[in-house]
């Protein structure tokens, strides 16, 4: 897996549809200035490129692909099959997707299609194998890029023609109707199926759903949705060795595809990722979602196929990039193992829904401040480039599962306070926040390589997993497990016995009732800790106590244990440490399992080491000083023993002589 581009190379979407032709060759000059080394296009062409059923009109766009070409810019060509056409759609209006109350959602914003509607499957592969065809073998072309962020719209359509492929799903996974009853429990509440004509998509309906028809429903959803990735990827491979990707949302806001198994199909990993200022640390959550990325990819480098130059125009508010952060939040990919910085768009689009999103050649030209920071950004990337396939190496593991979001946030469960991604995306930052590099991975990845293995909230767990982090204590690792974790198995039915089901060896504990906290509501523990959301009459028979509650509907209760195993360790907390509490923990967990990091955080610096170079990020108010020796590439100067980075600024360090 490498991303088929240069350097670390800056790239964005260009839509010359948008604009008249004169336009283009102009725009080519501008990118060669900035140092733009790739574009996405396409994406949104079909309408164009097929402007009636099987009539194709290709000339404009050989003509835009030979203008790119001259002007030696690479091309990542969409299959152009992300929207369909309005022909298409008002032909075949049983192509649109049906939401869960039998609304169907209508064309006119984009995406409008049914993930197993055989008919858009036809037109679409279609258009791609002309697509193929024509430009397979384009010197231009170095990446085809399936659709757009597939399901980004339509995740979950529960029209008739998806209960249909859904029930073949569930066919093949189960077999025979008696097994899809027992994974679905159905003995409870009189839903007992007699066969697999009886089942539905989860629609809306009078009560709780049924939780294991809701976790195979998204299942079925992520699959049917890589299976047209698959039809699309396999008919461009028939014609073209150009490699394959897709644009991932590996976000905190879209749960719809199971990335890591999605991750496996991609010649290469590609993201999109926007900065998300409706958090409280939307750069804690950047952070995550690359490292995520980074596990999705199994540790490769991987591209970021879009991102804002500044502002968007979807949230509330659309906060502006102040000067420099174009450059700072660029460079967090890079240090987490992108080696490419794609945007959306080249240009600010003059109509249509996006026209306030940000883009590389704002409204008001290149004129303009933020085109020269793009100018700027494209020769920092030029000056790290050699950084260009190397690794990440990180000590700390956290795990991270998309079965286990979809599961853990079901209705009915002991808090609907308790949401899947709170405690993976807290202890991330806890640990980073030290300084300390962290890989987020599938709980079926390998662990030997790390000293410490976080497992936040792992509601979902399989015996494998719980198996392999037996496994990885005995060996010496060390291993924190938080509340709600190994809960269930992969039928979402209880492990009985005492929580946490599938730890309760590991980890010497074992709880008989969960006791959560209402909103508000906090205890102490009497090792000066607060915490709030959930408690659990713990007992700890072959575990040590570190803390225990001192106040709180449960005192005198164990909340943080610890078992040694030999030369490792399988902690556990029991309850949401507030974020001081949270440092302290990871401070001593990292400290005692010999994770590298500096011996005192350097407070609001990212710090990041990617093979030998080491990223110096500084988001804070004042100058930083990190120890370092080498050579710093942004400004070519020797790193003797100190680099001191100015407020808002980035040094990248090769490190060594
Ligand atoms: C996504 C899409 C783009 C555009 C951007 C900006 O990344 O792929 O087409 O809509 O968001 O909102």
């Amino acid at each position: 897996m490498t991303v088929p581009f240069d350097g670390i190379a800056l790239g964005c979407d260009y839509n010359p549809e948008q604009w008249p032709r004169e336009v283009w060759p102009y725009d080519v000059e501008l990118m060669r200035g900035a140092g733009v080394g790739f574009v996405t296009l396409g994406v949104f062409s079909w309408a164009l490129l097929e402007p009636s059923p099987g009539r194709f009109d290709f000339d404009w766009f050989d003509e835009v692909l030979a203008v790119l070409h001259t002007g030696g810019i690479a091309v990542d060509m969409a299959t152009a099959t992300a929207s369909p056409p309005p022909w298409l759609t008002t032909a075949h209006p049983e192509i649109l997707p049906v939401d869960a109350r039998g609304a169907t959602l209508w064309p006119g914003g984009r995406q409008a299609w049914c993930p197993s509607s055989p008919v858009f499957r036809d037109h679409a592969l279609r258009l791609v194998a002309e697509m193929a065809r024509r430009y397979g073998d384009h010197p231009a072309v170095r990446l085809w890029h399936v659709s757009n962020e597939l399901g980004c719209h339509n995740g979950r359509c529960y029209c008739d023609v998806s209960a249909a492929a859904f029930r073949v799903w569930l066919t093949d996974r189960y077999g025979s109707a008696e097994k899809l009853n027992d994974a679905w429990g159905t003995a409870f509440w009189s839903q007992h199926y007699g066969g697999f004509d009886e089942v539905l998509p989860p629609r809306l309906g009078t009560a709780t759903p049924n939780p294991t028809q809701e976790l195979d429903f998204a299942r079925f959803c992520s699959d049917e949705l890589l299976s047209h990735y698959r039809a699309e990827r396999d008919v461009l491979r028939a014609h073209s060795a150009v490699p394959v990707t897709t644009n991932l949302m590996v976000t905190a806001h879209q749960s719809e595809q199971d990335n890591h198994r999605w991750g496996r199909e991609l010649d290469v990993v590609a993201q999109d990722h926007y900065l998300d200022h409706r958090l409280a640390d939307p750069h804690a959550e950047q952070s995550f979602a690359s490292d995520l990325t980074r596990g999705v990819a199994r540790g490769a480098p991987w591209l970021l196929m879009e991102s804002a130059p500044s502002a968007v125009n979807w949230q509330p508010v659309n906060r502006a990039k102040r000067p420099g952060e174009l450059l700072l939040d660029s460079l967090s990919y890079v240090a987490r193992g992108a080696d490419a910085v794609g945007f959306f768009q080249w240009r600010a689009s003059r109509a249509g829904a996006e026209k306030f999103h940000s883009a590389l050649v704002p409204h008001a030209g290149p004129d303009s401040a933020a085109y020269r920071e793009v100018v700027g950004l494209g020769a920092a990337l030029a000056r790290i480039g050699e950084v260009a396939g190397s690794r990440v190496r990180a000590d700390v593991a956290v795990l991270f599962d998309w079965e286990c979001w979809w599961a853990c946030d079901q209705p009915s469960h002991p808090s609907g306070e308790l949401r899947y991604l709170d405690a993976p995306t807290r202890w991330h930052r806890a640990i980073t926040g030290l300084g300390a590099t962290a890989d987020v991975v599938a709980p079926g990845t390998e662990l030997r390589g790390y000293r410490l293995v976080v497992v936040p909230t792992l509601y979902l767990c399989s015996d494998a997993t719980a198996a392999a982090l037996a496994e990885y204590v005995r060996g010496g690792g060390h291993v924190l497990v938080t509340y709600f974790s190994g809960l269930v198995d992969e039928s979402d039915h209880i492990r009985l016995g005492g929580y946490p089901g599938a730890f309760r060896e590991l980890l010497g504990v074992r709880s008989e009732e969960f006791a959560p906290l209402l909103p508000g509501e906090t205890v102490t523990l009497d090792d000066g800790s607060s915490a709030d959301l959930w408690t659990e009459s713990l007992a700890a028979p072959d575990a040590e106590v570190l803390a225990r509650y001192v106040d709180g509907p449960l005192p005198g209760t164990p909340a943080l244990t610890r078992r040694a195993v030999g030369a490792g360790a399988a902690w556990y907390v029991a309850t949401r440490l507030d974020d001081a509490a949270l440092s302290r923990l990871a401070d001593r967990l990292t400290r005692e399992a010999g994770v590298t990091r500096p011996e005192e955080p350097v407070v609001g610096v990212e710090l990041v080491r990617r093979g030998r170079y080491l990223f110096v990020l500084n988001r804070g108010d004042a100058p930083a000083a990190v120890p370092a020796h080498g050579t710093e590439l942004l400004s070519g100067g020797q790193v003797d023993g100190t680099v001191t980075v100015a407020a808002g600024a980035a040094a990248v360090i090769r490190e060594g002589t």
